[in-house]
């Protein structure tokens, strides 16, 4: 078990660069090895989902290549197996996507249901629907997705609600059907556009990502590619939200301004400086946050990735805030731990009502989720005179260790330490415990 203690009460002010995002480099990965030639793929984020996924591609025979942490090759020519281990899946949630390019390329696919971050009921219904209409009979056989076709067919197909995993998987599988498939009320969000690019760089037909409508001619081979990731959104925001709540001066670079509007906005309405350049953004919280009211959307909306992360700044805030949660029904568990640090926070249904306070103090707290536990660090980092202590049961997952170890590395009193604590609950003292799901998956 390791263990994170920080000390916090200071403006984070400093520099930090964004690495690549982790929701689109998982689906690019998985589509990778729709092809037999190579990939390279450059801008990977070096966090503990990829690594996991690219374990459970290994394993159906493909060949991975970590040329660096944020580089690998993919060859897909030698995969032998369409049947991807429980051990792997039950990890992570991106996994599904292994789904749409195993029977986009094969035809055939078996894919334990996957795991992920305890946010909501989280079906995929959607995904399983694209399949079917694409023609592939899919069965849900002993706790895996079991989806065979003897050829796929395009269509047209209509989301019941805006999923981005649907929107990816069906995209995938329809790459490699007969004719063209239409997906209308598709996911907007830039990592639908990323796997699209990706897939178009080697040799698709995806028109129209990044609205609600993808048009899809199939094709009936793919070929190598050498494709950069896009920055990570969430990992940036976490960044803008901590600058928010610490009162700080952080430059965030390696972003595309573009992708943080809604959180951007946001921030300023609570008033923030955000200063856009080409790919960085600047925050700088010189006074007094003022409350706001923010509700989760898909793309181009307010993220619901980013809604702890906001919300501990809007604690922080003169005046009652509102938050809605709209896309997931489960994603307020981090408000008590708030509550013990100090914040006023009460939760009706899908809406947290926040009155803001003068400053938050430390507590024993425990992190339910991936991004929950990102909100726990800033509010730690936020706390006065406070020791935070983040306990984790798996490895500290995803974008948060890229957290820490940014904080680190700015010199924050940040120390990593393995075991159990012994030391003492004092008045100053917040210990985060990290309870990622049973599954140790990351949203
Ligand atoms: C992905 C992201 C997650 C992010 C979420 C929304 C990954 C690994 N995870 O999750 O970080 O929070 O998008 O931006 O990329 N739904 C159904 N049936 C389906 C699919 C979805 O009812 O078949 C519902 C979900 O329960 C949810 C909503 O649609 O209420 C959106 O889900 P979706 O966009 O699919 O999220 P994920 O792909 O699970």
């Amino acid at each position: 078990m390791e263990q994170y203690v920080i000390k916090g009460g200071n403006p984070l002010v400093g520099e930090v660069e964004i690495g690549g995002a982790k929701n689109a480099a998982l689906a690019i990965l998985a589509a990778a090895i729709m092809t037999d030639e190579m990939v390279y793929i450059e801008n990977l984020p070096d966090v503990r989902d990829i690594n996991v996924l690219l374990e459970a591609i290994k394993e159906i025979g493909a060949v991975v290549e970590r040329v660096s942490p944020t580089e690998v090759k993919i060859t897909g020519s030698t995969i032998s197996d369409i049947s991807v281990e429980y051990e792997y899946i039950k990890k992570i949630r991106a996994s599904y996507y292994l789904l749409g390019a195993l029977l986009g390329k094969y035809k055939s696919a078996e894919v334990p249901l996957p795991g992920g971050c305890n946010i909501g009921s989280r079906p995929i219904d959607q995904h399983l629907k694209g399949f079917r209409a694409l023609g592939a009979s899919v069965d849900i056989l002993h706790g895996a997705v079991v989806a065979k076709a003897e050829n796929l067919t395009g269509k047209h197909i209509f989301l019941d609600m805006v999923s981005v995993g649907a929107t990816i998987n069906i995209m995938m599988a329809a790459a490699m059907a007969t004719g063209n498939t239409i997906i209308e009320n598709a996911a907007r969000e830039p990592h639908v556009v990323d796997v699209a690019n990706f897939l178009n760089s080697m040799g698709a037909s995806i028109k129209g990502a990044g609205t609600d409508v993808i048009r899809i001619q199939g094709v009936e081979k793919l070929h190598g590619t050498t494709y950069s990731i896009i920055p990570d959104q969430i990992e940036a925001g976490t960044f803008m939200c901590a600058a928010a709540a610490t009162r700080g001066d952080i430059m965030v670079k390696n972003v595309i301004p573009k992708h943080l509007e809604a959180t951007t906005a946001k921030l300023e309405e609570i008033g923030c400086q955000v200063e856009e350049f080409d790919d960085a953004v600047r925050v700088v919280a010189n006074k007094r946050l003022t409350r706001t009211h923010v509700k989760t959307m898909p793309y181009p909306g307010y993220p619901t990735d980013m809604q702890p992360q906001f919300a501990v700044a809007l604690t922080l805030a003169e005046g009652t805030s509102i938050v809605t949660e709209s896309i997931f029904e489960n994603r307020f568990k981090y408000a008590d731990e708030l509550s013990r640090m100090g914040a006023n926070i009460k939760v009706e249904g899908n809406t947290a009502i926040i009155d803001g306070v003068e400053k938050l103090t430390g507590a024993r707290v425990s992190a339910p989720d991936l991004r929950a536990g990102a909100a726990l660090v800033i509010a730690g980092l936020a706390a006065g005179a406070v020791t935070g202590i983040l306990h984790t049961v798996f490895n500290i997952p995803a974008i948060l260790s890229g957290i820490l170890t940014q904080i680190s590395l700015w010199s924050i009193n940040l120390r990593i330490m393995s075991g159990k604590s012994n030391l003492p609950l004092l008045n100053s003292e917040t210990i985060i415990s990290f309870f990622v799901s049973r599954s140790g998956s990351s949203t």
